[in-house]
């Protein structure tokens, strides 16, 4: 198993270019069951859980071209995937596939609304939290479908297709969003969807369903409207940036001093998170670029922050926030709402000098600055990157391992991190 070695110490210095977004490439890319016509997406990151995907939709039939870099193309451009759903072979989603990632059971929604039937598995557990799937369900249930548990697998039936409902989720969730959304584009007559998610990779998959040829207002705001149509038609659409990719080296930067260029990032998508890095004592300006993150010498303050839905603070930037405030010059307290059990980074932080201690869903951070590296290792994705973030800024060698976490969702990390500065490598094995 590869491992990443970084000697800390170094500020960041240079740009980054920011990938397309993993959470929005992925609803996307299942976007492309619901028409028989070919879904043309640019900006795609190359990454593990794009590469699974790929593989989950292959097994349903769906043919996917990746086009090959053009002369002139920078090297940090995104793939285009032509991906064409027009025969879809098996409407099974298999455990062995989608146990290893949870977004991949967000086939059910557009498997059941194109084909009336889809046999999904269930997800199974999580390393960040027991994540149900029963508000996507319940969705599906309101639209018309009968839904049964068989054996691990969620088997659901439309048969004469699905009907436009009411549907109030209880608490907010971006999948079960994008579930009800891509279930209510082929629905007959009107879905209104309340308490929906805002999350701006909702947006971006409405905005591609809308190239599509779907009826959907509100999409960015608590209540979203969809009028179905009988069928939607190819397009071409854009990955948006990745705004977690963005505040992960915007904290790298804060956490190390220095002056990095985000390329192509878009402050609108995480003002709240920008917002919190000001407070901590990072200057941070918006230009034509991207976005510009500068720590010139001053320390760092602590702050109190929530998890929150957007456009609060993400859950997806909690544990880099953890790892900056471990250097902040006092006590941050930082709770976590949405998920009960994304704090398995605490204790590889303390390995790495952080004071770190847990009331409930609040993990208490006493400040300092004496971070010494060590061999440590994540339990997921985000929660590994924040043990980069911490090892960039320890003194003397850290060692991460189980790398495969890191590549699921950051493109070419140490590659970024390098460029600007970062003692840090790849060492196969
Ligand atoms: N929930 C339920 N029932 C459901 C669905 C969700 O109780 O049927 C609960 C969850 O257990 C959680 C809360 O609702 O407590 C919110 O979960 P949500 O459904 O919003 O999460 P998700 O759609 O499974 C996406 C991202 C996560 C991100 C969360 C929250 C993707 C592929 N995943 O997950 O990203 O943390 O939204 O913003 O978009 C990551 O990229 O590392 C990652 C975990």
């Amino acid at each position: 198993m590869d491992k990443i070695r970084i000697v800390g110490g170094q500020s960041l210095n240079g740009t980054i270019p920011i990938s397309g977004a993993k959470n929005a490439a992925l609803p996307l890319m299942i976007a492309s069951l619901l028409s028989e016509e070919k879904l043309i997406l640019e900006n795609v990151p190359r990454l593990a859980d794009v590469a699974l995907l790929q593989r989950i939709l292959g097994n349903h039939g769906v043919d996917i071209t990746v086009n090959g870099k053009r002369n002139g193309d920078s090297p940090s451009a995104g793939q285009t995937m032509e991906i064409d759903a027009r025969a879809i072979v098996d409407t099974t989603a298999p455990y062995d596939l989608v146990s290893r990632m949870r977004a991949s059971f967000w086939v059910v929604g557009p498997l059941l609304a194109r084909m009336g039937q889809a046999r999904v598995s269930l997800p199974g557990g999580c390393a960040i939290g027991t994540r149900p799937v029963d508000f996507h369900l319940d969705a599906l249930r309101a639209l018309g479908a009968e839904i049964d548990i068989d054996a691990g697998y969620v088997v659901a039936r439309a048969p004469r297709g699905l009907t436009g409902a009411r549907i109030v989720f209880p608490k907010v969730s971006v999948g079960a969003t994008h579930t009800a959304l891509m279930a209510a584009a082929l629905a007959k007559g009107d879905t209104v969807i309340e308490n929906a998610a805002r999350e701006p990779e909702i947006v971006d998959l409405a905005d591609c369903l809308l190239k599509m040829g779907a009826r959907i207002s509100g999409a960015g705001t608590s209540t979203i409207h969809i009028t179905g149509v009988p069928r939607l038609r190819g397009a071409r659409h854009s990955v948006l940036p990745d705004r977690i990719e963005t505040g992960t080296y915007a904290m790298a930067t804060a956490m190390t001093g220095g002056d990095v260029t985000l390329a192509g990032a878009r402050a609108d998508l995480l003002e709240s998170a920008l917002d919190v890095l000001r407070a901590a004592g990072a200057q941070i300006d918006v230009n034509n670029e991207g976005i510009r993150v500068r720590r010139n010498g001053a320390g760092l303050f602590p702050v109190e922050v929530s998890t929150a839905p957007y456009p609060g603070f993400p859950t997806d930037l909690q544990a880099q926030l953890m790892a900056l405030m471990t250097r902040a010059q006092g006590r941050s307290r930082i709770t976590e709402t949405i998920f009960e059990n994304r704090f398995m980074h605490v204790q590889e932080l303390a390995r790495l000098g952080a004071t770190i201690h847990l009331e409930g869903d609040c993990a208490v951070v006493e400040g300092n600055d004496h971070l010494k590296g060590a061999p440590v290792m994540a339990t997921d994705l985000r929660a590994s990157v924040s043990l980069v973030i911490a090892g960039l800024a320890a003194e003397g060698e850290t060692m991460v391992q189980r790398v495969y976490h890191l590549d699921r969702g950051f493109e070419r990390l140490e590659e970024k991190l390098s460029n600007c500065g970062a003692q840090i490598e790849r060492i196969s094995g």
